[in-house]
């Protein structure tokens, strides 16, 4: 059996996902899989058809690698791939379509707003802006409603930073989305699925130094703590597993995904977003999470090998 990895591509997490793609290929060699290591560039579809991996794991982080891109391609090749197919990617990858289709089925998440670049333009940016902090209040959050690894995201405390987050989010999209700022315990929870369903791991308590969980407090050794499993009462970390298993389930996932939540001070436990592809570097969460609950990244995925290919 051979396995493919993608990592790479050409989306502002592009160095992100080469290292998360290293980390990936190197724990399933050490499981005894042959593994080769593919950037996803523009001859990916040729190599595709040309060698046919007996499977593909999709390591890449943002647009075509998390938006459903690759996964169509992968499912009109027949290349068995790991993780969600393409049609839950793309429900996933919108921030706001996640956010309404949990709110809907019940889960708590903080309110937002939707705002397209051009609704700044033609309204007037501060006209736009005044009305944002009407409706949410301070601090808010701006990001751009598709995108990861905090990359055009910003924590606004005061109305006068609000133009400069505006722009610096819309730098990474066309549209922002704009979101009440819960001042909580921050979490991620990955939820793997096994031959008993999708079981939530160990949540993951997220300390960043600065106190925002930024692209540097990321991927920088040493500036955020992490706490595995999560400093939660029992029933709390019960809460944040059933969230992040409803968000899996509901949003149609398969595999593997990481739910991002923050449990509120009301002790309220709210969705903040879920990654169909998380990240898998020495800084990741995802690791992290396998290693609390007593499994390796090798093994894990390597199951999840199995299983496309069954
Ligand atoms: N978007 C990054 C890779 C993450 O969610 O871990
Ligand atoms: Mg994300």
């Amino acid at each position: 059996r051979w396995v493919a990895v993608l990592a790479g591509g050409l989306s502002h997490e592009r160095e992100v996902s080469l290292r998360s793609g290293r980390r990936l290929s190197a724990a399933l060699r050490a499981t005894g899989l042959m593994v080769e290591e593919w950037d996803a560039d523009a001859s990916l579809l040729a190599r595709l058809r040309e060698q046919r991996p007996d499977a593909v794991v999709v390591a890449l982080h943002g647009g075509e690698g998390e938006n459903g891109s690759i996964q169509a391609v992968l499912e009109m090749l027949g290349v068995p791939f790991v993780g969600s197919d393409s049609r839950a990617c793309r429900r996933a990858w919108d921030k706001p379509s996640a956010k309404a289709e949990l709110a809907r089925a019940g889960l708590s998440t903080p309110d937002w707003v939707v705002l397209p670049h051009s609704t700044f333009r033609e309204l007037g940016a501060q006209a736009v802006l005044d009305a944002m902090v009407d409706r949410l209040g301070l601090p808010m959050v701006l990001k751009p409603d598709q995108g990861g690894s905090a990359l055009g995201a910003r924590v606004v405390r005061e109305a006068s930073e609000l133009p400069a987050a505006m722009v610096g989010c819309l730098a990474y999209g066309e549209t922002v989305l704009a979101e009440r700022f819960v001042d909580g315990v921050e979490v991620a929870v990955t939820v793997l699925e096994g031959s008993e369903g999708p079981e939530p791991l160990p949540a993951v308590e997220i300390v960043p130094d600065s106190g925002i969980y930024d692209y540097t407090a990321r991927y920088t050794a040493g500036l955020t703590e992490f706490h595995a499993p999560a400093r939660l009462d029992p029933t709390t970390a019960a809460a944040v597993g059933e969230l992040a298993v409803a968000a899996h389930r509901l949003l149609g996932l398969r595999d593997i995904s990481r739910t991002d939540a923050v449990v509120a001070p009301d002790g309220t436990v709210q969705f903040l977003e879920v990654n169909v592809s998380p990240g898998l570097t020495e800084t990741s969460l995802l690791p992290m999470a396998v290693e609390a609950s007593g499994r390796s990244l090798g093994d894990v995925f390597a199951a999840l090998v199995e299983r496309a290919v069954a």
